[in-house]
């Protein structure tokens, strides 16, 4: 099985071509040479807003342009949102792609995407997520943009990204030029790509895929998933994941420090990227697309049956195609 996999993964990396504007590609660079940036200490953070509970959808805007990475997905707000972005009774929100039948393949399911209506500078941002959207033909993710400048010029943040029967979490930038990771940064997950500049025809951004099979889709799911934080700020930005029986308590208490969670998983020091003037005030997203530029390419290597048309068609493939978020936190 673990040689049918790493198979697999090696596969996807070979396999990913034209990419779109919030995500990278699987590029597999050696994380050689790690020791001499390390993540930023700081100590001081505050909650500024929480995003949780029963008015979650109050902070959020509802994007309903044609999905600019071409998923066959009609992003909707208003009533058409009203089963798809809720707020279960307990709390729990949810994000969802109408798995309805009666699609045709090839056709667009309704989907959503969400984005912060502040934006933020810096700070420290931590995501406590119970379940992501996952299986073949679909792509989530929960990134930030900057705004401002077009694409990539303000800045992309990607934490969570993958698609299809992924298992392991890609964490990803997107800038403009003059900004790279420098590969000696102290991290856990493996660096798939250093150049963060991105274009329309060049968009893998620098990246790293985490190890393990926790991170992502159905792992992640299987032990009510998680906390993703990640700062930014002037010396850099950090990425910590935490799998639900070990999220630190500082977290649970609201008063995080994260000079005492360890060497982040992901860390993009400025060491070689001035990441406040390549990444602007960025609103936070959560979004779900259905194949498109990138688990469109990658469908048949992930192991799923037929075309990702035809997955379109069946509805059963959305039935877990959903975010289960408990709260995103902002500290400053
Ligand atoms: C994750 O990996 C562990 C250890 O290799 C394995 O026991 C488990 O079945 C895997 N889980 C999934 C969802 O693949
Ligand atoms: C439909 O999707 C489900 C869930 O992924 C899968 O088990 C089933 O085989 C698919 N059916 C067809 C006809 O492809």
């Amino acid at each position: 099985m673990i040689g049918a996999l790493a198979a697999l993964v090696l596969s996807l990396a070979a396999s990913t071509s034209a990419l779109a504007p919030h995500h990278g590609a699987h590029r597999r660079h050696n994380a050689a040479g790690k020791s001499t940036s390390f993540a930023p200490r700081s100590t001081s953070y505050k909650l500024v807003d929480e995003y949780s509970g029963q008015n979650f959808f109050d902070g959020w805007d509802f994007f309903t342009d044609s999905d600019p990475t071409h998923g066959l997905v009609n992003y909707v707000s208003g009533s058409a949102a009203t089963k798809l972005a809720y707020v279960q009774s307990d709390d729990t929100v949810v994000i969802a792609v109408d798995n309805s039948d009666g699609i045709s393949v090839g056709g667009k399911r309704n989907s959503i995407r969400i984005s912060t209506k502040k934006s933020y500078e810096r700070g420290l941002f931590i995501a406590d997520i119970f379940a992501m959207p996952h299986g073949c033909g679909v792509w989530p993710a929960y990134w930030s943009l900057g705004a401002g400048k077009d694409w990539p010029n303000a800045g992309e943040i990607d934490i969570i990204e993958g698609v299809n029967t992924n298992t392991e979490n890609q964490i990803t930038l997107h800038s403009g030029a003059g900004c790279v990771l420098d590969k000696t940064a102290d991290a856990v997950a493996r660096i798939l790509g250093t150049t963060c500049e991105s274009s329309d025809g060049n968009n893998a951004g620098c990246a790293y895929q985490q190890t393990g099979n926790t991170s992502y889709g159905h792992g992640f799911n299987l032990q009510a998933g998680g906390v993703f934080a990640h700062t930014l700020e002037a010396s850099g930005i950090s990425v910590w994941f935490f799998d639900r029986d070990a999220i630190p308590s500082d977290i649970q208490s609201k008063k995080p420090d994260p000079s005492s969670w360890g060497t982040p998983t992901a860390f993009f020091p400025n060491t070689q990227c001035d990441i406040l003037s390549h990444f602007l005030a960025q609103s936070l997203i959560f979004d779900i697309t259905v194949c498109g530029d990138w688990a469109g390419p990658a469908y048949a290597s992930s192991g799923c049956p037929n075309t990702c048309n035809d997955a379109v068609a069946n509805s059963s493939n959305f039935d877990v195609a959903q975010w289960k978020i408990s709260s995103v936190r902002v500290y400053q």
